[in-house]
């Protein structure tokens, strides 16, 4: 949120008592209002998508057991140590569109006697043309148990997508009985014991279906309403409550996305409102591109402005939904659950198998930044959301070849922000000189997020300015800081990245900080995300 007016109206007060760290003037305001909370920041705000989709599964997560890869029953080791270091808190799966034509049942039981079906993405040319593999034909040597083994070890909640277009409610009951009744009571359980697991699962997050007006049924809005009644009538709950995902609207930035949100609920309360104590939450997708979805690691300034504009839009797209949910839903039981994001360009491809492929930048990192802010103010309104996704695919946190692994800046980032997780998001106010490029944008200068965790305030701040430092004053509305640690991710280049050959090229970086007292300058450095953990006195 910027408040030119309102911080103007306190600059010239707050100067006096400034010590610059920096030669510059200040030409912006950061100002947390420690006495205005907005709502906690679920951790699951800063989750993760996996789908069964080119790289992502295999081979990304899953290696195989007599691999030379270090690994964990299977699952890559390197990654499960990330994840673990990252606090990630909850994985969707199976999909995205592949879960529309999954059959969970093909996915459990002896893995020697699985069925080898068509993946779903066999539909895009690349993967078509590209060699063999069980990025094509799916073996599903990777099915239930070992996606729940993969959450145990991460330490994540796990989040099932329930296939809708080609399933039946009986299929989705019998999935939650295989996954949650009670151990030795049920053939689906004896089942679910010979996996691996004789004690349930417990799965609690459960979406009924994706993008259900796209590759998940291509319904309207009132049909998909019925189909989700349907589907969430009479589930065995085994005495959880369970969360149920309405499919909810898509990336395009137009009205028919609100009409969606609109129709859906119109139509889910044809029968009464008390449906409203059963959903969750309504899943909303958006991904964030240049012009044709232009290459990952080649492009210009415009570009990278403009891509972190479309990632901006965020902030409006659960505004507008969020308002129109409450057209229904006075009393906002339902939350918004973010469940597909991300910055979504071009290869090079890591393997012409692994599909929607591309190595981040720090483009990619600012997007990351930029998003994750927009998730903490808004906190009250959301319960979920994923980045999409995980591994070797669009927006990864990680690349994953055969023995060769590598963190992107897209986890840096999200190492830096756990931090966040469980805090009570604060108002945040900032304002800096917008920046004005192609013909006749503007990008705003300096944005973010704050969360209080008992004395610790953490304050996380983008400057999309490719070139030009922004010396800033941070001021704490009701607070005084002790001390302060400050870690800050930038880079010499905005194309730099990391890869196989340079895992470690771009990391963030501490840096000393000595600052106190209730307003202090911090000079922002270019096409950066910095994170201050302040000591509040
Ligand atoms: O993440 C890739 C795809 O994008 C997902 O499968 C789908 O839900 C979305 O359109």
């Amino acid at each position: 949120m910027r408040r030119r007016e309102f911080l103007a109206s306190t600059m010239a007060m707050a100067a006096a008592s400034l010590a610059p760290r920096s030669t510059r003037a200040a030409d912006g305001w950061v100002e947390i209002l420690i006495n205005e909370p907005i709502g906690e920041i679920a951790p699951e705000l800063h989750g993760h998508f996996t789908e069964h989709l080119g790289g992502v599964v295999y081979d990304g997560i899953w290696v195989g057991e007599d691999s030379k890869i270090p690994n964990v029953g299977g699952i890559r080791k390197a990654l499960v140590d990330h994840m673990r270091q990252l606090k990630a808190p909850v994985v969707r799966w199976a999909g995205g569109c592949f879960a529309d034509s999954y059959n969970w049942r093909d996915g459990v039981g002896p893995r020697s006697k699985r069925p080898v079906r068509t993946n779903f993405w066999t539909v895009d040319p690349e993967l078509w043309k590209a060699p063999d593999g069980p990025q094509k034909y799916e073996p599903n040597t990777f099915g239930t148990a070992e996606f729940m083994r993969f959450c145990q070890l991460c330490g994540a909640k796990p989040y099932l997508a329930a296939n809708l277009r080609s399933l039946t409610p009986h299929d989705f009951d019998d999935w939650v009985d295989y996954c949650n009744s009670p151990a030795g009571r049920t053939t689906l359980a004896e089942t679910r014991a010979g996996d691996g697991s004789k004690d349930p699962f417990n799965v609690l997050y459960w979406g009924i279906g994706n993008e259900s007006w796209g590759c998940g049924g291509d319904f309207r809005p009132e049909e998909y309403a019925i189909e989700f009644r349907r589907f969430i009538s009479w589930v065995p709950n085994y005495g959880l409550k369970l969360c149920y995902i309405a499919s909810g609207p898509g990336a395009a930035v137009d009205d028919a996305q609100v009409a969606w949100t609109r129709g859906f609920f119109e139509n889910l309360l044809a029968k009464g409102s008390q449906i409203l104590n059963r959903v969750y939450g309504l899943s909303m997708h958006y991904y964030c591109w240049t012009a044709g979805k232009g290459d990952s690691l080649d492009f210009t300034v415009d570009d990278w402005y403009q891509l972190l504009l479309q990632a901006d839009v965020m902030d409006s797209l659960v505004t507008k939904h969020w308002l129109a949910i409450g057209e229904f839903d006075k009393d906002h039981k339902v939350k918004l659950v973010v469940d597909e994001w991300g910055a979504w360009h071009r290869g090079p491809a890591i393997d012409p198998r692994y599909l929607f492929s591309y190595v981040p930048t720090m483009r990619d990192a600012l997007v990351t930044g930029i998003t994750l802010d927009t998730f903490n103010r808004h906190a009250e309104k959301l319960a979920m959301c994923n980045d999409a996704q995980l591994v070797n695919c669009i927006h990864t946190l990680f690349l994953a070849r055969e023995e060769r692994f590598a963190p992107t800046p897209i986890f840096h980032v999200f190492d830096m922000y756990k931090a966040h997780q469980g805090g009570r998001s604060l108002r945040f106010v900032s304002d800096a000189p917008s920046i004005s490029y192609g013909a006749g944008k503007t990008l705003w200068g300096l944005e973010g997020s704050a969360s209080l965790h008992d004395k610790t305030l953490v304050v996380t701040v983008v400057n999309p300015h490719v070139s030009e430092p922004r010396a800033a004053e941070v001021s704490l509305q009701g607070g005084s800081a002790r001390s302060c640690q400050v870690t800050v991710l930038s880079a010499p280049d905005i194309h730099s990245h990391n890869d196989f050959d340079r895992p470690q090229a771009v990391e963030p970086k501490a840096e000393r900080a000595e600052v106190s007292g209730a307003r202090f300058s911090w000079t922002f450095q270019p096409a950066s995300v910095t994170k201050l953990e302040i000591e509040l006195a």
